[in-house]
């Protein structure tokens, strides 16, 4: 079969992920919504992104904030209505800005009719992966991505239904022919509608093995692996590809758990179509302490084997934060001393990648973790799972409240920092999630009329991205991999070569940069050819 070429905008441009819950409320019920989102097109227009990826907005009892889904082809109404989405994408398209939908298909939430419908023994039973106990006991040692059981017997079934995240959130039987048509026919729906694409959810779990054997690790990541890459994985993604995106003007990205850059380079070979990017997980575990003295080697070195393990034909993309992990500062910056040299370090990093990159909502502007103070506050379902399942093994309140803070997913989900407001002008009233503190200093009207500004320094990277195809499409390349702290890459592209050196630390660091003129730094000049400042990063303009 030949396939015609696809268009590539979706490579040139810079994706803005919106959690819509946090991004802006204008309806006044502290809880964002579409038409907020409408409502800041001018300001994402201005920061220059081409992509907004909505997390869903599908109808849903939220107990996972819409990645429990209990209708694709609805708008939660808590977001708005379908005349809203519709305005919106329509809106964005004259600004020249596409709408990515999130879609979580690996699961719906038990609230989804197709799930009652199975539950009540109907004609979609075998929608979903229900099998006997083990002597009264689960089907397999799985375990929830979000601690304990994989598996739940409802009351007054004799069988369990399998479901790799909450239990409010059922494993779809990708098996049934049925189950992937309803699923087709869902996303044609708003293909149809205008959207450009799809973010689909944790996509390389789809496919399992019918026999559900036991894992010799029942822990998220090694779970992963084991049930990524199924056996029907590329069968399943080649049908959709044939069913659905051939047909379209999008973009299929996948968020990939459990696969290596070999297994992810064959889901984005262009002779096989598949999906057109995907992104990794290697970033998840981790967590160095904000500031701390960590190795930066490992971490680097993600980036470069990922670029060379989908090469050239493949495609990647670059997530180093979304709205599951801590705030890129928090995690691998200097929320302190150096929160703003830090903050525009790794934006350097995160825009200057061989990859499509991805900017999560108030990254642009530095937003911190939350120095949540109550377990109360907390909304994540993650969080509160791991909460309870440190009382149940004994800990005290203070001790499982750490621990649930610690990994807590509403760091990144606290109210987007538009001005010094009550509410940080997210709403007029109290937000679902606490607005952090430090929004009085550390929001977006405050950066807005200011050069130096993180929100500045954003937006002349993005300008500098899409002036030239060498940051799109350039060649990369580590010049110091063994430097433990540092990190100069080149970009080359048609014989001209651009360096980018970044100082990950906050601490003078000696090096060796080209002569070339620097057209973008967090610092100003002079520039020395020996030395960076503390978390300096510099952008050298391309050269023969
Ligand atoms: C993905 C989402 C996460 C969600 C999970 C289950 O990892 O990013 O927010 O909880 O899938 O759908």
């Amino acid at each position: 079969m030949t396939h015609p070429p696809r268009a590539d905008w979706w490579k040139r441009a810079v994706v803005y992920q919106i959690y819509p819950k946090s991004f802006r409320d204008v309806t006044g019920d502290g809880v964002g919504d579409i038409r907020g989102i409408t409502d800041r097109l001018p300001y994402l227009a201005d920061l220059g992104v081409g992509v907004l990826w909505l997390s869903p907005i599908f109808a849903s009892p939220m107990i996972d904030n819409g990645y429990d889904t209990s209708d694709y082809t609805s708008v939660n109404p808590l977001f708005g209505t379908m005349d809203d989405a519709d305005e919106l994408i329509a809106e964005a398209k004259k600004r020249g800005i596409r709408i990515l939908l999130d879609i979580a298909l690996n699961h719906t939430s038990t609230a989804h009719p197709w799930f009652q419908n199975a539950l009540a023994g109907g004609d979609k039973r075998d929608w979903y992966w229900w099998r006997d106990g083990r002597c009264g006991a689960a089907p397999n040692n799985w375990r929830s991505i979000f601690g304990g059981p994989s598996w739940t017997k409802p009351d007054g079934d004799d069988q369990f239904y399998l479901h790799l995240f909450d239990k409010s959130q059922a494993d779809l039987n990708w098996e049934s022919p049925a189950v992937r048509a309803a699923i087709h026919e869902s996303m044609r729906f708003w293909l149809d509608r205008g959207v450009g694409g799809f973010r689909l959810d944790v996509v390389t779990v789809i496919s399992k093995e019918p026999d559900l054997r036991d894992v010799a690790d029942p822990r998220p990541a090694p779970l992963y692996r084991h049930i990524a890459g199924g056996p029907r994985l590329h069968e399943f993604l080649r049908e959709m590809r044939r069913e659905v995106f051939a047909h379209y003007d999008c973009v299929a990205i996948g968020e990939a758990p459990g696969v290596d850059p070999a297994r992810a380079a064959k889901l984005v070979d262009p002779a096989d179509p598949m999906l057109d990017m995907i992104y990794h997980f290697d970033l998840v575990a981790m967590n160095p302490v904000t500031g701390g003295d960590w190795d930066r080697r490992p971490f680097k070195k993600i980036f470069t084997d990922w670029d060379r393990g989908i090469g050239a034909d493949g495609w990647n993309s670059v997530v180093v934060s979304n709205h599951d992990l801590g705030r890129i500062v928090s995690r691998f910056g200097d929320e302190g001393r150096y929160w703003k040299e830090s903050a525009k370090a790794l934006l350097t990093l995160v825009l200057t990648q061989r990859a499509t990159p991805f900017v999560y909502q108030g990254d642009e502007l530095g937003m911190t973790n939350c120095p949540f103070t109550s377990y109360d506050d907390l909304d994540d379902v993650w969080a509160k799972t791991t909460y309870r399942l440190k009382r149940e093994a004994g800990a005290d309140h203070d001790a499982a409240f750490a621990a649930a803070l610690a990994m807590t997913r509403d760091h990144a989900r606290t109210p987007f920092q538009w001005n010094d407001g009550a509410h940080s002008g997210f709403s007029d009233v109290k937000p679902w999630l606490p607005v952090n503190p430090n929004h009085a200093t550390l929001n977006a009207a405050a950066q807005a009329g200011d050069p130096d500004s993180i929100l500045a320094f954003t937006k002349a990277l993005i300008a500098l991205r899409k002036s030239d195809p060498l940051w799109i499409f350039g060649a990369f390349e580590d010049l110091a991999p063994d430097d433990r702290d540092v990190f100069i890459y080149t970009r080359t592209f048609e014989g001209r070569t651009a360096t980018v050196a970044l100082n990950l630390r906050g601490a003078d660091a000696r090096v060796t940069l080209p002569d070339d003129s620097v057209m973008l730094s967090n610092y100003a000049g002079p520039f020395a050819h020996d030395a960076l400042r503390p978390w300096e990063a510099r952008v050298h303009e391309a050269s023969h």
